[in-house]
């Protein structure tokens, strides 16, 4: 019998740590962050409790209130966009992202705060796991944030901007314990499963063109890198 050694396959969890491990090496004293949320962001956010522990001092600009309380138990000061609108830079996880390091982000619904945040960064670094690279966005259904206010009519609009766009999405109204999911700014969330995001530029311009759209999941020109783990470690993927 062969006596081989076979090393485990790490675990989307295993690798979405390194990740964050990687990303806390670009925190400097000093630095304002964004928090990212998610359970890559919360890798990150405890790591850099333990850095904070040990007398590293930056402040945090939270982009959930999930994230803001993990923060706040781990000693991490915080701060708002509004004593501190330029960050250094902003951590955060995303649920896919393809090689023009354009993401679809807001699986755990904090989208809206997420892009504000990001978009107030110097620098934005996403971390990921490898199951999160694409060659084509839209595996995983596309969030859209909308007012609760006359859903059935921007529901509809949706439907039009995505079809003069070649397609045809299944939407679902993202439920949580029975109703409707609201998320921290009280808006609800349509999902809308693409398969295949066709001009990810247009759709994310039309859709946030539409009354009652206040956001969508698709970030584009936003990240500067990712930082993905894979089995063989992790690797730094800039825009191609
Ligand atoms: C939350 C997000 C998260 O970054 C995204 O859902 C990834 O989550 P996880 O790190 O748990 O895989 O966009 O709104």
């Amino acid at each position: 019998m062969s006596a081989k050694k076979v090393s485990a396959a790490k675990s989307a969890d295993e690798q979405k740590k390194e990740a964050a491990l990687e990303a806390l090496k670009l925190v400097k004293p000093g630095m304002s962050l964004g928090l990212g949320t998610g359970s890559t962001a919360n890798h990150f956010i405890r790591a850099l409790g333990e850095k904070v522990k040990e007398g590293l001092e930056v402040r945090g600009v939270p982009t959930s209130r999930a994230t803001a309380e993990l923060a706040k138990e781990l000693g991490i000061p915080l701060t708002t966009l509004g004593d501190h609108p330029f960050l250094d830079l902003c951590v955060d996880g995303a649920d896919e992202f393809d090689d023009k390091l354009r993401l679809i982000k807001g699986g755990g619904g904090a989208l809206l705060i997420e892009k504000i945040v990001a978009t107030s960064a110097k620098e934005v670094v996403i971390i990921t796991d490898e199951s999160k690279r694409v060659k084509t966005l839209g595996k995983f259904p596309l969030p859209i944030e909308i007012v609760n206010m006359g859903i059935k009519a921007t529901a509809w609009k949706l439907e039009r901007a995505f079809r003069m766009l070649g397609m045809n999405p299944k939407m679902v109204l993202r439920m949580k314990d029975g109703q409707a999911f609201r998320t921290d700014m009280g808006n609800v969330i349509v999902d809308a499963a693409c398969d295949e995001i066709k001009e990810p530029e247009r759709l994310e311009f039309m859709l946030n063109n539409i009354p009652g759209v206040v956001n969508n999941g698709l970030f584009i020109g936003i990240a500067s890198r990712v930082i993905m783990a894979t089995s063989k470690g992790t690797q730094e993927i800039t825009a191609t």
